[in-house]
């Protein structure tokens, strides 16, 4: 890339700004991409070359990028209130009605809602109410929280500390102390030579117990799992998988912590990913989908004994010692609000449904044609398709010939943006995604899989 001028934007961006989730030493040598504005599933760069943003954002804008609206909800709420908080037994009036919605909605019976503003800050949060959980019930030694390989929850310490991705942990000196990681269900990867699926979900249910019982059952307050792991490459875990290891949980007195932060409201073609997957989770965090990410908005639900625990901590008059200024902000609500709305106007699941299945046949019908296709999987729309040196062995590309990353510039070259999880390639596009727009990612995809592909062989030969 040619050096920009001295006071551009893309120089300044270099100079004045840490991006998240970014080599700094590659960002000085080609700079930001910077993007302007949206149009439904669209955006347009500074440039003004449009890109179908078929990541939602960060698996985030269910309704897109310019949805009329949730603009007109957030005016008119900021009209009313600019803030309000809901602290020492005050709150907006808005923050009761989406705490009820959303306990209506939930999969979690007799719940009650806690309100914060990042999916950090919601997974953190089920943690202290875990460990509140056990001590009100005389164990205050289950502390541990175990979660697993390529799972993600959150770049907050503790967040981070349950994440099973290395680069979360590396420079940082993370895991904590007591934060554990259990094997990823991944039936690709993960069943060993002439394991069949049952006998890999027993053994997933077998190494868990056996670190259970290698730690002490009385150390451990909670497992924590996203219904289908998104960022750690898609991965659907294989029927039975859920009910297998949550029958370990219980027999040691563990809850079981559901993250939906990408999986809610939705996206996976239920409205819960732990519908989807079978899941029966004692708290469940949720953000992103609940405003599509138009105002930083959110929640935890909570079930009935962790609530009954917490009402017995405080028999003593003392206040629940945790909350965020932001926590129910009007604004936040107000979006919120609407963009459930929006939802069941529009019948999300169903709509979901049928847009996922048009997305997955199509790319099913590219993968069939491709020789760099190892698997395409997923659910709704949210979906991976992992790419291979060889599909029929599963081999891998060699990590140095960085298929993903070079999968993804082309993808941004021909205006479609996803997000390579190493050689996976995700696509989770805003949910009012219509027929027209899936042919479009599926014909930017086709493209640019031949391209790579063309590509490849050459590289492949060059690095043996
Ligand atoms: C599954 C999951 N949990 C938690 C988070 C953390 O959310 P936030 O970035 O809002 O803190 C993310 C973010 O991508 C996520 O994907």
């Amino acid at each position: 890339m040619p050096t920009p001028p001295p006071n551009s934007a893309e120089a300044r961006d270099v100079l004045f700004h840490l991006h998240s989730q970014t080599n700094a030493q590659a960002h000085a040598e080609r700079g930001p991409l910077i993007m302007e504005r949206g149009e439904g599933i669209h955006v347009f760069d500074s440039h003004g070359r449009k890109y179908v943003e078929a990541m939602a954002g960060l698996w985030c804008t269910s309704l897109g990028f310019s949805h009329a609206r949730l603009k007109r909800a957030a005016a008119e709420a900021y009209d009313r209130f600019g803030f309000y908080h809901t602290f020492n037994h005050k709150t907006p009036a808005a923050t009761i009605d989406l705490a009820e919605r959303l306990v209506a909605m939930g999969p979690i019976p007799e719940a009650q809602a806690y309100f914060a503003t990042s999916g950090s800050e919601a997974t953190e949060t089920m943690v202290k109410l875990a460990w509140v959980y056990h001590a009100v019930r005389g164990k205050p030694t289950k502390r541990k929280v175990i979660s697993r390989d390529r799972g993600f929850h959150g770049s907050t310490i503790v967040a981070a500390s349950m994440c099973g991705l290395p680069r979360m942990h590396r420079e940082f000196g993370l895991p904590l102390p007591g934060f554990l990681h259990t094997l990823c269900p991944d039936p690709y990867r993960g069943p060993q030579p002439g394991e069949d699926i049952s006998a890999f979900v027993a053994r997933l249910a077998d190494s868990l117990e056996a670190m259970i019982l290698e730690e002490g059952a009385d150390t451990i307050a909670a497992f924590i799992a996203e219904p289908i792991n998104a960022g750690g490459g898609i991965i659907v875990p294989p029927a039975g998988y859920f009910p297998a290891i949550e029958a370990v949980l219980r027999r040691h007195d563990i809850l079981v912590l559901g993250d939906e932060v990408v999986c809610g409201f939705g996206r996976t073609g239920e409205m819960w990913g732990a519908t989807t997957t079978g899941m029966t989770p004692d708290m469940i965090a949720m953000a992103k989908g609940i405003s599509s990410s138009y105002f930083p908005i959110s929640a935890v639900l909570l079930s009935k004994p962790i609530q009954d625990a917490l009402a017995r901590m405080n028999e003593g008059g003392e206040i629940f010692g945790h909350g965020f200024t932001n926590s129910g902000h009007p604004v936040g609500v107000a979006v919120a609000l609407e963009t459930l709305a929006v939802y069941r106007e529009m019948d999300v699941v169903a709509h979901t449904q049928r847009m996922g299945a048009r997305l997955r046949a199509g790319l099913d019908a590219i993968a069939a044609r491709s020789g760099i296709v190892g698997q395409v999987r997923g659910a709704g729309l949210m979906i991976g398709v992992e790419l291979v040196a060889d599909p029929a062995t599963k081999t891998a590309f060699d990590p140095a010939l960085k298929a993903g990353a070079r999968f993804d510039a082309a993808a941004l070259a021909n205006g479609l943006v996803i997000r390579p999880m190493g050689d996976t390639i995700g696509l989770c596009p805003p949910l009012i995604i219509d027929e027209a727009g899936i042919d479009e990612i599926l014909s930017l995809f086709d493209r640019t899989l031949a391209e790579v592909e063309r590509d490849l062989p050459k590289s492949r030969l060059a690095a043996e």
